[in-house]
């Protein structure tokens, strides 16, 4: 049987880090607030005139250099984001085109936080089924589209202050806009004869609980799908109730986990590295208690980089492989859950 390996990691996030004092120059937050409720420090944003499809580009050559092939040898594109450059055509095409491909297949998938999950059954369907052999594996966002403040010089040192009503409607979605940054991270996929690939791995949505976290606003429900009033009543900004993903998401993964590890005769304690998404520090250090899993098991980039969405785990797996603490041979559980809600576990063998 055929499974997978990864061969070339990269990951790229754009322009300076801004640190969560940068935001409290155009919302009512603080340092201490956000690190406290998130463990977030600071995040990147794109700026204007940059896409997903940019970010994944510069993330995809650092990948490739790493895995030593040139763009010609990918023979499929899946790329995942909630904030594509257009809302139609997906940035797989872009991306390809960018790289210099032509006719070979790119797929969007659009699982949120999650998708990097869902991306892993398909790189495995398409090496299991002979479709694929080498596949580039993206996840990409630029979330700056949708934060709640237009008077981007603000946030910089010195930046003058926004008026009154700038920060009363940037208050509004403070609790969203300060856990979200943008950036990309691209995973080359090989089919591989070693043992090597998924183990094992369980995929869930609940379309009941897809309020939890959307975009109201400009969608194909409404004719035309895009009105003044989407941009004047802030629809374009995504609705989200942080305290109900919060307690979907510590007890959806554990009992998730769990159940992977009953289902793969697998105690939790064989496994080497936990790779979990990163939406807030504090699901994460729940969940890690829930499982009995050490610290140095389960990393965390969240003070860094926020939530990066679907770009979270791809960035993350890059890290560890360059810091050296992802080795052929480990076996690795990833954890995510993202809106829809999508959320799963899988099971690999690096
Ligand atoms: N700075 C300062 N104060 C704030 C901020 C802010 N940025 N945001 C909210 N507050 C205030 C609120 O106004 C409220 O004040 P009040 O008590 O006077 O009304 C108070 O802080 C508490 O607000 P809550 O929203 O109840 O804060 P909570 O402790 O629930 O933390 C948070 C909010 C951080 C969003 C948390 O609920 C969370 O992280 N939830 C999970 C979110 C998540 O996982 N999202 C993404 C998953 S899916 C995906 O990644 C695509």
């Amino acid at each position: 049987m055929l499974g997978f390996e990864i061969i070339g990691t990269g990951h790229y996030v754009p322009g300076r880090p801004v640190s969560n004092d940068d935001l409290s120059r155009v919302m009512d937050t603080s340092d201490e607030w956000i690190f406290k409720r998130s463990g977030i420090r600071q995040r990147h944003y794109a700026p204007e005139g940059v896409g997903a499809s940019d970010l994944a580009v510069e993330a995809s050559k650092r990948a490739l250099e790493a895995a030593g092939i040139r763009p010609d040898e990918i023979d499929y594109v899946v790329f995942s984001t909630m904030t594509p450059d257009y809302i139609f055509p997906g940035p797989g095409a872009l991306l390809a085109h960018k790289l210099g491909l032509s006719g070979t297949p790119a797929l969007d998938i659009r699982q949120q936080c999650a998708a990097m999950l869902f991306g892993l059954q398909i790189v495995d369907g398409l090496v299991q089924s002979r479709a694929a052999r080498t596949i580039l594996f993206v996840g990409a966002e630029a979330h700056a589209g949708f934060m709640p403040w237009e008077d981007w010089d603000a946030l910089e040192p010195g930046g003058r202050s926004v008026s009154p009503e700038a920060r009363a409607r940037a208050n509004k979605h403070r609790a969203l806009a300060v856990l979200f940054g943008d950036g990309a991270g691209a995973l080359v996929f090989r089919a591989t004869e070693r043992d090597a690939g998924l183990r094992g791995i369980k995929l869930h949505t609940d379309g009941a609980a897809a309020k939890l976290l959307y975009v109201e606003g400009g969608g194909f429900r409404s004719r035309p799908y895009w009105k003044h009033s989407d941009y004047d009543e802030q629809r374009y900004i995504p609705t989200m109730d942080g305290r109900e993903l919060f307690k979907f998401a510590v007890t959806r993964l554990p009992e998730c986990a769990r159940a992977l590890c009953t289902e793969t005769h697998t105690p939790m304690d064989r496994i080497d590295l936990f790779l979990a998404h990163q939406a807030n520090s504090r699901i994460n250090d729940y969940v890690r208690d829930q499982l009995g899993v050490p610290p140095h098991k389960l990393p965390s980039n969240i003070d860094r980089f926020g939530n990066t969405s679907a770009a979270t785990l791809p960035i993350l797996i890059d890290e560890q492989t360059r810091a050296g603490h992802l080795k052929a041979g480990d076996l690795c559980m990833l954890l995510a859950l993202g809106a829809g809600v999508h959320w799963g576990c899988a099971l690999v063998r690096w």
